[in-house]
């Protein structure tokens, strides 16, 4: 496929003005947007169904993909589940059900068609053709969204090169096609190969810049970061899939107003937020990005940055809309994610599991949960009517209790330095100049911070 050149109605993600990522024209061009959904599953084996091997029923399934495309503001004219007896390689559908889609786009103007499965780029061109209209495929559909609500420089960044990797690696299958397509063997050259080449080496430079651009982000974060650990509230992440209502229950902890939206997605980059605990500790709470199911391999370090706070937390709270009937498969997925990371229940931070929107259950239910769980075990909330919070705060004091000490200690009152070191690295809670001279301090600081100042004032 030459990308660079065409500018045709047919051209997905084009690379011939690479630095055109313009969020603005992106969102506006969605909301205009005519879009038509498209399931082609190949009934009764979800494992077939395309490259993503679904495990979730097909029902479910679909109903994410048209969730993903409203996250877009798309204009959804219509939704269609194809069942499919074999997936064409030409064309993934067959030229009979291309015809009757094409009629059907053409009557009703759709310009955009979405496929909830992983199209080839010939495939993907091939469909373009026929239906005369813009396809894209699940990979290109969740950048898309990733595209639009990146908030942060680093977001952004990330996002455009999954975007690159995306079209880089189309370029390298395609010209994959066209030496079989000629019965080459590829070291014989001819037409195409120097574009195909040209634009491989402008996205390989493309890639190489943002990714010096990130480092220098990454370091100006790392270094916000450290100065933040300075201010030694313990973090607290919010995880969860898409939807299950993390934006909301930051907001009911936090009383901010962070969008919360119906829609997934609704935040990409961390948000962070002071938070005070019932007896007095703070914590900062971070909101991050919404976990998908069998998200493309290639988005997942498009992710990685979004969480990299997740990766310094002190507990991380991963929250479940335990009033879907996809729950248990949207924890497994979320597990998933979060072990690609490197983050195991064994040896990654605290662990607490919410379950959010116990306000949609039956009495009954929402009662055996808010009862079960003991001690170390899951709390039940509605992050939309507020029962659990209380519950839950106390829980994350409780948990943090574990690793952080209070101390009560007393300084001399000219000791400036190990004064200044205390609020560096502990969260005073009460101070009081005595009669006596001395200053007294009630601190809460981590065992490992409790173990350095007790070793400085050894030292004297
Ligand atoms: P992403 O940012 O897309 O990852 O979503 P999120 O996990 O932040 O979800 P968000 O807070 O945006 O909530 C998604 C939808 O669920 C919104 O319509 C919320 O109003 C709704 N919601 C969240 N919590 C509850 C709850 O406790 N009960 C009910 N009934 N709805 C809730």
């Amino acid at each position: 496929m030459s990308v660079k050149g065409e500018t045709g109605k047919g051209e997905t993600g084009g690379l011939q003005e690479p630095a055109s990522f313009n969020l603005e024209v992106a969102r506006k061009i969605a909301a205009n947007t005519r879009a038509l959904v498209i399931g082609p599953y190949q009934a009764g084996s979800g494992k077939k169904a395309g490259a993503y091997a679904p495990r979730r029923e097909l029902d479910d399934r679909f109903a994410e993909a048209v969730s993903l495309a409203r996250a877009l503001n798309l204009a959804i004219i219509a939704t269609m589940r194809i069942n499919l007896h074999d997936i064409r390689p030409a064309s993934y559908l067959g030229t009979g059900k291309m015809a009757e889609l094409a009629a059907l786009i053409e009557a009703e103007e759709i310009t955009l068609v979405i496929m909830d499965c992983a199209l080839s780029p010939v495939q993907q061109r091939n469909l373009e053709k026929a239906l005369n209209a813009k396809v894209i495929d699940r990979t290109g559909l969740i950048l898309e969204i990733f595209g639009q609500r990146a908030r942060t420089r680093e977001g952004v960044l990330q996002v455009e090169l999954a975007h690159l990797a995306y079209q880089k690696s189309r370029l390298v299958r395609s010209w994959t096609h066209l030496e079989r397509q000629r019965g080459g063997f590829g070291f014989l050259g001819g037409p195409g190969e120097t574009q195909i080449e040209t634009d491989r080496r402008l996205i390989q430079d493309r890639m190489s810049r943002i990714e010096r651009d990130l480092e220098a982000v990454k370091r100006t974060r790392a270094l916000h970061r450290a100065a933040r650990r300075e201010v030694p509230y313990p973090i607290v992440a919010l995880v969860g899939y898409t939807n299950a209502g993390k934006s909301t229950l930051f907001n009911a902890l936090t009383q901010s107003d962070v969008v919360a939206a119906d829609q997934l997605f609704a935040t990409l980059d961390p948000t962070m937020r002071q938070m005070r605990l019932p007896h007095g500790g703070r914590v900062i709470l971070s909101d991050t990005v919404g976990f998908i199911s069998e998200l493309p391999t290639g988005l997942i370090s498009a992710f990685r940055a979004t969480l990299e706070e997740v990766l310094n937390a002190d507990i991380i709270l991963h929250v479940r809309d335990i009033a879907s009937p996809d729950s248990a498969m949207q924890e497994a997925d979320v597990e998933a994610v979060l072990a690609e990371l490197g983050l195991t229940r064994a040896e990654g931070p605290l662990r607490l599991e919410v379950l959010n929107k116990i306000d949609l259950l039956t009495p009954e239910r929402r009662e055996a949960l808010l009862q079960t769980g003991g001690p170390d075990g899951p709390i039940a909330v509605s992050a939309l009517d507020g029962q659990g919070c209380p519950q839950l705060l106390e829980r994350i004091e409780a948990m943090l209790a574990a690793d952080y000490a209070l101390c009560h200690l007393e300084l001399k009152p000219d000791d400036g330095a190990n004064l200044t070191w205390l609020y560096r690295n502990g969260e005073v809670l009460a101070r009081s100049n005595d009669d006596d001279g001395m200053v007294r301090l009630e601190v809460r600081m981590s065992k490992e911070a409790e173990a350095r100042f007790n070793a400085r004032m050894a030292q004297g």
